[in-house]
């Protein structure tokens, strides 16, 4: 393998116990030691400037340079490539962080700011992490990339691998992905193979079928995912002038995410960058909470088995996980930081998304999941009210518009008994009576 970046990085055994170390050109997703996850690490601790670093990835800004126009890859330095390879990217990241006033309300907090990775191309965060292990397969010289996915990681995946001009394979759970997450995938000309069963079972199966070495997997199990998505905490910290916030808070689902802004405040913190690390808290579904249930009972005593949730259940599709491969990760990003995990019910998560709606921001349901559990984490008392806090919306407004709709209709069912009320219900005007009619309408809705 070429010289500089093999002598920067490697990949390690996560396990304390093993620490086996690999290559960055072996193509594996486990140690074959003792099946431990995988990070990929620095060979030795960097001795950058933090000055320098800052001005070099601020000044890429303004260059016509793709790899610079891109908010994964402007922060190469940190990422293991050689400096000058190629990169198969959509301009991905550089993402806004907006302040949120009615959410910041809603919450009871002073104020509160929303990153919002649903503004990358395909609408979801998945694209940090794509860039780099669509990469990372064509270094590799991978034949066939695939996943399995809610219908983030599909859409994200059919796109790069479009751009990469690779063959890619996509296992979702038959009539569990949303319409718009579909059409994408479709679209951009992805192979989906749809499965019996949930999201657990799809990424079971194509994770045995990964080890026979036929395929590249670039589920987050995969460390190169990790690592363009831990570009994130960077570019956030640049957004706040390298002053980190007080609390970060994610969903969780399969827990790449959570895992990955671990890693890349960590980072930070070791490269001199920032002075101290947000909490992390990681929010789910109340159905589909098998972290928050691990961690509960984690606080009162170690060595617990982590039990899967076999039958999970959320009308936020894009979390509904039940088995999620990087748990251990995520536990080590949330309790080193002092952060906490909750859940949130799908009333709170429905009333979150439509707060998030008035912002004229928006999110899809998994999202919400965020600013629903900092409300719960302010009234408990675990966020205080002038507490710098920032949620991470994961997904776009548009990737699941029947939920929208549903809401706005109040038809909005989280199971045949349990109807969500619309408490910002707000739901299109019929104007049959012609022009009289109308201008009445008009005037009601006319600012005073
Ligand atoms: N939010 C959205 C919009 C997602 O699509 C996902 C995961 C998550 C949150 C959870 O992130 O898995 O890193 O904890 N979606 C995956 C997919 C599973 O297949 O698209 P996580």
């Amino acid at each position: 393998m070429n010289s500089k970046v093999a002598e920067t990085f490697l990949i390690r055994c996560i396990e304390p116990d093993c620490g086996q170390t690999y290559d960055l050109d072996t193509p594996i997703y486990t140690c074959t030691i003792c099946n431990g996850l995988l990070d990929i690490t620095w060979t030795e601790q960097q001795n950058e400037d933090p000055d320098r670093l800052r001005s070099l990835w601020s000044n890429r800004k303004t260059s016509n340079d793709p790899r610079d126009q891109s908010g994964v890859w402007r922060f190469r330095e940190i990422l293991p490539f050689e400096q000058n390879s190629a990169v198969v990217s959509l301009k991905e990241g550089n993402t806004p962080l907006y302040h949120g006033p009615k959410s910041a309300a809603y919450c009871q907090l002073d104020s509160l700011q929303l990153k919002h990775q649903g503004a990358n191309p395909t609408g979801s965060f998945k694209d940090t992490g794509m860039t780099v292990a669509v990469t990372q397969a064509c270094v590799l010289g991978a034949r066939l990339v695939a996943c399995a996915s809610t219908g983030n990681t599909a859409a994200s995946l059919a796109a790069y691998a479009a751009r990469a001009d690779l063959p890619c394979a996509i296992l979702v759970p038959t009539g569990q992905v949303s319409h718009a997450k579909l059409a994408q995938a479709l679209d951009y000309g992805a192979r989906v193979l749809e499965i019996e069963g949930n999201f657990d079972s799809c990424m079971r199966l194509i994770r045995e079928l990964s080890e026979e070495g036929s395929l590249y997997l670039v589920n987050s199990i995969n460390p190169f995912r990790i690592e363009g998505q831990k570009t994130v905490a960077f570019e956030l910290a640049e957004q706040l002038e390298w002053d980190v916030p007080d609390h970060l808070v994610v969903p969780g689902g399969n827990l790449g995410n959570s895992s990955a802004f671990g890693k890349g405040f960590r980072e930070l913190l070791a490269l001199g960058l920032i002075k101290r690390m947000p909490r992390i808290t990681v929010v789910q579904a109340a159905g589909a909470s098998p972290f928050a249930k691990f961690f509960a009972a984690h606080q009162h005593s170690v060595n617990l088995q982590f039990v899967d949730e076999p039958n999970p259940r959320t009308l936020a599709s894009a979390i509904k996980i039940g088995a999620p491969v990087s748990w251990k990760k995520a536990l080590r990003a949330v309790e080193e930081t002092k952060g906490t995990v909750l859940t949130v019910t799908e009333q709170e998560i429905a009333d979150s998304k439509a707060v998030i709606g008035t912002e004229g921001i928006g999110c899809e349901p998994a999202s919400a999941t965020t600013v629903a559990g900092i409300r719960r984490m302010r009234n408990e008392g675990f966020i205080k009210t002038d507490e710098k806090v920032v949620a991470v919306l994961t997904g776009h407004v548009l990737k699941d518009t029947d939920y929208v709709i549903d809401y706005h209709n109040n038809s909005l069912r989280a199971g045949s008994d349990e109807l969500i009320t619309s408490k910002f219900r707000n739901r299109p005007i019929q104007v049959a009576g012609g022009r009289e009619e109308l201008r009445a309408v008009l005037a009601s809705l006319t600012k005073v």
